[in-house]
């Protein structure tokens, strides 16, 4: 049984998230999601609606599943058996970071490998913060998240998208 987590803050999933989580779950027979509560982050979600989204978002997914965690990656890995860790690796921006993460991680535990999926290009550019910095402002996010977490950013910043619609739709496509 070779068994992936794919840790994350997840403020909120989006598809580039998605995209990661299918392509691990292509390859490991059992993908576990783990959501960290992220505190320091101060998230805009709390890490029970990020839970639901996640589980939403990848429902459709046989072998994966999702939890929440607060504490050391490595920690998690032992608790469920799991041998390497998952993650998505966008633009250059990511490296030095995930590569202090991944030499810290290896430091901790030298049977724990990380795996990075590279993501294609239409998702280069997508974050979490920039979705939020997005719906903050009533912008269109299709595309860019799944639709459970449209209706949730919809919802939370409904004042923006009700302003947005009376001065004419942000999508120009
Ligand atoms: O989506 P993010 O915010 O980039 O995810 C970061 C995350 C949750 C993967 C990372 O902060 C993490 O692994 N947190 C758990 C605590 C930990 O093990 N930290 C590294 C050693 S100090």
């Amino acid at each position: 049984m070779k068994r992936a987590i794919v840790p994350g803050t997840f403020d909120p999933i989006t598809a580039g998230h998605v995209d990661v989580i299918k392509r691990a779950s292509l390859i490991f027979d059992d993908v576990v999601v783990a959501v960290a509560a992220s505190v320091k982050k101060n998230p805009l979600f709390d890490q029970e609606t990020r839970v639901r989204l996640c589980k939403e978002a990848t429902a459709e997914f046989a072998n994966v599943r999702v939890i929440s965690f607060d504490g050391l990656l490595v920690d998690l890995a032992r608790d469920y058996d799991a041998h390497a860790v998952v993650k998505g690796l966008r633009a250059i921006t990511d490296f030095e970071y995930e590569f202090q993460m991944t030499a810290l991680n290896y430091e901790l535990n030298r049977n724990l490998e990380t795996f990075f999926i590279m993501s294609p290009p239409k998702y280069m550019y997508l974050s979490s913060s920039i979705v939020r910095e997005m719906a903050s402002m009533g912008g269109s996010l299709t595309g860019f998240v799944p639709a459970c977490v449209e209706k949730e950013l919809r919802a939370h910043f409904s004042e923006a998208y009700a302003l947005a619609e009376k001065h004419g739709s942000t999508n120009i496509k």
